[in-house]
């Protein structure tokens, strides 16, 4: 058993109490690999942001367990020598499972030094869903883990358009759920959804750039829930905004994407103001990752050194998310 608190980690708590008290949001930024962590770590501690490292079980997949698990560790490290260096204030870091889907998976990382995990029973019915999440809860506040569930279910990428109801959060379902998991934050479904595509092209207008542009986020759904648990922790998943440039570059130089769109950062700058403490993005940073990668290829066919051209996107990558935290999530100085 490893106690995040011996790895210089921090759980979600403090946090969110200072962005709800502070009206921005913690940027919860997922990585698969050394240079996406890099460029998270530099762009927080440059921004002087708290920020939430986030693990997928597909990340834990592809990276191996272990060495994602150290990176995290190794990231507050680095955190500390850079912020020495730098002469700026170290940054909370937390490091977060995100989309745990069984007990089994979130005890293995809250044993092995993860801070914050996410269970993801919103594809159960309700009460298996309070079941599980009370489960993981009851293990985790013994460590003083924080655990994120969520309700309400976000579209896949290629999930049809479901009925209303079992898609967005039912706010009359969120404060039995709350009171009876124990849950120290809550991931609701108000109209995002993950990747690239959010929206199918049908329900969108265009700008005159030829920019789709998608309908709002149901901030009614959003403001129920707030009346029901004032002052509770919202998380809100799937809140890439799929920036257009970033497509154009990707598809000016061999790429292949069609029908992107994301949410408006307008809307995620407002949902910030709301109890919408934690923010989750992963796409834009693997859009502009790709991006940097293909144009790099294309300036520079003769490269093949991977530091030649992981290099310049881990610079769109810091680029990004100094971006987020200074002008979309205000997370910005907040340490
Ligand atoms: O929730 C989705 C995140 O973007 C992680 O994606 O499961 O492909 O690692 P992944
Ligand atoms: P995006 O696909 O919009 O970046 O969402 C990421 C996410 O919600 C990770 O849990
Ligand atoms: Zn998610």
């Amino acid at each position: 058993m490893t106690s995040y608190k011996d790895l210089g980690l921090v759980n979600t708590k403090e946090m969110f109490a200072k962005a709800m008290a502070g009206k921005y949001a913690v940027p919860a930024y997922n990585f698969n690999n050394m240079e996406q962590i890099q460029a998270i770590i530099t762009a927080c501690l440059e921004t002087q942001s708290p920020v939430i490292l986030q693990v997928s079980s597909g990340a834990r997949k592809y990276a191996n367990q272990t060495l994602l698990q150290f990176m995290g560790q190794g990231a507050v490290e680095m955190m500390k020598v850079m912020a020495v260096e730098k002469g700026l204030k170290p940054i909370p870091v937390c490091l977060h499972l995100d989309h745990g889907d069984t007990f089994e998976l979130c005890k293995s990382c809250i044993d092995s030094g993860f801070s914050s995990v996410m269970i993801d029973g919103s594809h159960h019915s309700f009460e298996k869903n309070i079941e599980l999440t009370k489960q993981v809860v009851d293990y985790a506040h013994k460590f003083d883990v924080t655990v994120e569930g969520e309700l309400g279910v976000l579209a896949g990428i290629e999930d049809d358009v479901v009925a209303e109801k079992s898609t967005y959060t039912q706010p009359e379902e969120v404060i039995e759920f709350v009171q009876k998991t124990g849950v120290d934050s809550l991931a609701i479904s108000i109209g995002t959804s993950h990747g690239a595509n959010k929206f199918k092209p049908e329900q969108c207008t265009k700008n005159t750039d030829g920019v789709f542009i998608p309908p709002e986020l149901r901030f009614d759904i959003l403001e129920e829930i707030e009346r029901k648990i004032p002052g509770f922790s919202i998380v809100l998943h799937g809140s890439s905004s799929v920036p257009a440039e970033a497509v154009k570059i990707i598809n000016a130089n061999g790429g292949a994407l069609k029908d992107s769109v994301g949410i408006p950062e307008e809307q995620i700058r407002k949902a910030t103001k709301s109890a919408v403490c934690k923010v989750n993005i992963d796409s834009d940073g693997r859009l502009w990752m790709t991006a940097a990668i293909r144009k790099h290829f294309n300036d520079k066919p003769q490269d093949f050194d991977p530091r030649q051209y992981l290099g310049p996107a881990r610079l769109a990558l810091i680029a990004m998310y100094k971006h987020k935290n200074e002008n979309v999530l205000g997370s910005a100085g907040k340490v």
